[in-house]
């Protein structure tokens, strides 16, 4: 009987061992940035390699910023002005090489705490006090008062340009997007 308990105790600590493994992975590639370099104030991205529906954090001017593929399929039908049932109609993606992602300053607008992104809802929810964004950063859950904030930005082929204003965050000011 002992023996089986023990077995049942080894496999129990394998199993919760190897998930905590997956979290631990799953946590560093969302954290792991993609190719970057960083110059007088500007931060390149290459997002030739980015995956779909995988978040990509990067500093720039010491704030996070998240990088988001979006799946194919990404329809967040929780949109909270529902008018944008298919995700890549929404005014605040941007377009890299054909694929939609969404950038932000990867800070809550409730009180700064970092939100995370839940790949398998399509959805960043904020621990500090349960605020919750969409994909293209719009509240669905308060108390945060804003959508997450879009830095400046250029687009040079596959890469990522942040610090700098280019056409495609002029069309976002111009749109209201951003302020
Ligand atoms: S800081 Fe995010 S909900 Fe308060």
């Amino acid at each position: 009987m002992s023996d089986r308990r023990d077995f049942m105790g080894m496999a129990l600590g394998a199993f919760t061992g190897l998930g905590a493994l997956g979290a631990l992975y799953a946590a560093k590639r969302t954290w792991d940035p993609l190719p970057s370099i960083k110059a007088a104030g500007f931060t390149t991205i290459d997002v030739s390699k980015a995956e779909e529906n995988v978040l990509y954090t990067e500093m720039w001017r010491g704030k996070p910023i998240f990088v988001l593929k979006l799946s194919k399929d990404a329809k967040p039908s929780d949109a909270p002005n529902g008018n944008n049932a298919n995700a890549y109609d929404d005014k605040r993606l941007i377009t890299i090489n054909g694929h939609k992602f969404f950038i932000a300053i990867g800070l809550c607008t409730h009180l700064g705490c970092i939100p995370a992104y839940f790949p398998e809802e399509h959805k960043f929810k904020c621990a500090c006090h349960g605020g919750e964004f969409n994909m293209a950063g719009e509240v669905l859950k308060s108390p945060p008062p804003s959508p997450l904030v879009i830095p400046p930005f250029t687009i040079e082929g596959q890469k990522l340009v942040l610090g700098e204003s280019g056409p495609e965050y002029k069309k976002l000011l111009a749109a209201g997007v951003v302020a």
